[in-house]
């Protein structure tokens, strides 16, 4: 826009534009809004030269007032253009800055610690393992209550009161009802009784779970420790079928090249019953320290089950038969993760456990 020079009554020349551009300069450079607003104050107050200009158009011939009147308000109007214009500057700046603080960097937060993401711990991940395993076969998976009765956890598993195979588990009882009749489960063998009482046959499952035995902790041993007990109950059901299955799942489980074995042994609950040896797992059968130059490691107990137990439930021992087995998870993972003191899996160390 042109701006006339105009002569004002203090003998000045007025030009309105250099005003405009001086100011335009001044507004350009400012930045914060409070300093803003003390420029627009001095640019275009009473003691401005555009004020003063005001002031004297009075003074002025019609002509002249006019022409100068119109330039000073059009110069009034460009200047809070610009007064405008710079706030919206400086705002923009100011909230840019804002987010800029306010901004996480996720990126950055993400690398660090997807490395340190945690996981399972080591018995749940290996209860898990043998589920799958074990529902690969075609077994159900069946959970029963840590708080037994003595009936569950000892008579209907063919364990009378005082009969001395009850000197195998060390029992955690609780102060309820009579004296000795409430306690913690010893092994998950009470939970095949639960199975086998909800009548419904045949039976293929696994049971996992958690045990309790009055055991002074040590490296093979932990007073709370887990176990998975299978069952299977069917028509012609053998102790072939069985030495098969446990076959099958120390394949399955430990992987190829990795056998198991049945020794005689006793439990009350079976008959014939059995230990089973896996191949060990450090040595992969050729001996060592850990399965005492044997090559075998045992993992857990097995066997038919006793007409006694199948009399307990009401199953009809002509028709039907079947095997059990049961073990321990945590000795497993000890077995196959070679974890030297089992008691590492209860301690919680964090800079143990992030290892596994
Ligand atoms: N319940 C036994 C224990 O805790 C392990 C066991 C042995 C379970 C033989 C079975 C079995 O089902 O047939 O020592």
């Amino acid at each position: 826009m042109e701006h006339p020079a105009v002569e004002i009554d203090m003998g000045r020349n007025v030009d309105v534009g250099r005003i405009v551009q001086e100011a335009q300069s001044a507004i350009a450079a400012v930045s914060d809004l409070d300093a803003l607003a003390r420029l627009r104050n001095s640019l275009l107050g009473k003691g401005s030269a555009l004020g003063m200009a005001r002031s004297s158009l009075g003074k002025m011939a019609e002509d002249a007032r006019r022409s100068l009147g119109a330039a000073i308000e059009g110069a009034r109007k460009e200047i809070e253009q610009s007064v405008d214009q710079q706030r919206k500057v400086i705002e923009e700046k100011a909230r840019i800055l804002r987010i800029e603080a306010d901004r996480l960097d996720l990126t950055e937060w993400t690398e660090a610690v997807a490395s340190q993401r945690g996981h399972l711990q080591l018995v749940q991940r290996t209860r898990d393992e043998l589920e799958d395993v074990f529902v690969g076969m075609g077994f159900d998976v069946v959970e029963g209550p840590e708080v037994e009765t003595d009936w569950y956890n000892f008579e209907a598993l063919n364990i009378p009161p005082a009969h001395p195979a009850r000197g195998m588990w060390d029992t955690f009882y609780l102060r309820l009802g009579d004296p000795e009749t409430v306690l913690l489960r010893t092994h998950t063998s009470p939970t095949q009784i639960h199975v086998m009482e909800s009548g419904e046959l045949p039976i293929y499952a696994v049971m996992p779970g958690r045990c309790y035995r009055r055991d002074t902790p040590d490296s093979r041993h932990l007073p709370a420790f887990h176990q998975i007990e299978g069952l299977v109950v069917d028509e012609g059901i053998s102790f072939a079928n069985l030495a098969g299955t446990i076959e099958d799942f120390t394949g399955a489980y430990f992987g190829s090249g990795m056998h198991s074995r049945l020794r005689p042994s006793y439990f009350p609950f079976t008959e014939p019953s059995a230990e089973f040896e896996v191949t060990c797992a450090i040595c992969r059968g050729e001996g060592c320290r850990t399965c005492s130059h044997t090559g075998w490691i045992e993992l857990g107990g097995c066997g038919m089950v006793h007409p006694a137990v199948f009399e307990a439930v009401g199953i009809d021992t002509e028709r039907w038969s079947g095997f059990a087995f049961g073990f321990g998870i945590d000795r497993c993972a000890q077995m196959r993760y070679q974890i030297p003191d089992m008691r590492v899996l209860q301690e919680n160390d964090y800079r143990w456990m992030r290892q596994i």
